[in-house]
């Protein structure tokens, strides 16, 4: 999966008990810390940790996941401690939540003793689909999102698929925006097959969920086997996040990561239309991707962005200096069809946009009507 390296990714519907064997496999006796988001808790954590207690010493670290709180100062207290329980070499570390706590204790887990074995229980559409798919873990700086960080591979992956279903089903449509942007960059013959689990998400669950897994993947696999640090060609994955990660950051929490990415896309694909890459037919299959994730009418959702601290964001996103660009050149991932990206210089996916046509773009997407909820 991450170069030539495999990760085991276990995953089914109504599969707990098979999975917590593989858990246990894992762990191979030494201590576990158990990072779980507090949401995640009550519903589907307590069974996985009353049972490894049995066999070994669990100590839970709860998260509230909300995005203020994905900062370094969170991964040293989780470190210290586990560290204060007499967490040592042989532990394990645990993260049960969605990407928030994936990356929280991830980056836990390659800092502890400069490397510790780490698994993964992903709990939202995000970090099942996505988040756990990239050996990226980051957490936020005062100056924007996911500034922060390291590469780390985990020893395993494992998801059942019915943890999924407790998401509120807005979080859970906008939860899928990763995946409307792996189909939209990187696997567009899975329009129909994603557009088709959407409507069957509240309909047949277990159909929806494991079509989404399987997009998921097929869009990931390749490229994170060639380039598994995503900064080539996987770069690919960051569709959608300039602007994303910038609106996400300047929401305070309220607007979700998926919602963010979908904006991003949005406004991504009328960039690309205005710079003469994307045609008609490009930029209408992006408002036919994300318009079943039931978006608020972009008047509302994004009348709250003020354009100078928009700009002041996108001048501090995490692709800077992979291109030298002047004051206000912003790099973006653009795509000039469906799965098929814009190369810029040194053959990277990335094309520098002038941040006031970026502003112009938003108002492009906040001014076309007739698509979204
Ligand atoms: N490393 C990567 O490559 C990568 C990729 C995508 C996203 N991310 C990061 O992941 C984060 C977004 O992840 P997310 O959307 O999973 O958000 P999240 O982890 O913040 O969780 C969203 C909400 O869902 C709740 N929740 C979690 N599981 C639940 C369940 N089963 N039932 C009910 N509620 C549940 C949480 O308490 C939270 O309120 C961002 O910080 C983003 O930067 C990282």
């Amino acid at each position: 999966m991450f170069g030539t390296r495999g990760v085991p990714y276990h995953y089914g519907f109504d599969c707990g008990t098979a999975l917590l064997d593989t858990v246990l496999d894992e762990v191979a006796g030494g201590p576990v810390l158990f990072v779980v988001d507090r949401a995640v808790l009550r519903r589907h954590a307590q069974p996985v940790i009353d049972r490894l207690r049995r066999k070994v010493p669990v100590h839970p670290f709860v998260v509230e996941a909300v995005e203020q709180q994905k900062r370094l100062s969170l991964v040293e207290t989780l470190s210290e401690y586990a560290v204060e329980r007499g967490f040592d070499r042989g532990g394990t570390v645990v993260a049960m939540g969605g990407g928030l706590v994936a990356n929280i204790a991830g980056l836990a887990a390659a800092l502890l003793y400069r490397g510790v074995r780490l698994i993964h229980l992903p709990t939202t559409p995000i970090a099942a689909f996505d988040a756990v798919l990239s050996l990226k873990q980051a957490v936020n700086l005062a100056a924007g999102k996911n500034l922060a960080g390291a590469y780390f591979q985990p020893a395993l992956i494992a998801c059942d698929l019915t943890w999924l279903t407790t998401i509120p089903p807005r979080e859970m449509l906008t939860g899928v925006a990763e995946m409307a942007k792996n189909v939209l960059a990187v696997v567009p013959d899975e329009r129909g097959r994603f557009v088709t689990a959407v409507a069957q998400l509240d309909t047949r669950p277990a159909a929806a969920l494991q079509a989404l897994w399987r997009i998921g993947f097929t869009a990931k696999k390749p490229l994170l086997a060639r380039d598994p640090h995503e900064r080539r060609e996987a770069l690919v994955f960051e569709y959608g996040h300039t602007v994303g990660h910038a609106l996400e950051f300047m929401s305070g929490g309220v607007m979700g990561h998926g919602e963010a990415v979908a904006w991003g896309m949005l406004v991504a694909a009328e960039v690309s239309t205005m710079l003469g890459y994307l045609d008609e037919a490009g930029t209408e299959a992006h408002y036919e991707v994300v318009g079943p994730l039931r978006l608020p009418a972009p008047t509302t959702a994004l009348d709250w962005v003020d354009p100078a601290a928009l700009r002041a964001r996108l001048a501090t996103d995490n692709k800077r200096g992979y291109l030298a660009g002047g004051a206000g050149d912003v790099p973006m991932v653009l795509l000039q069809a469906p799965g098929t990206t814009v190369t810029g210089p040194g053959g990277l996916p990335l094309t520098l946009v002038p941040d006031k046509m970026i502003l112009a773009a938003l108002d492009r997407v906040r001014a076309r009507d007739g698509w979204a909820a």
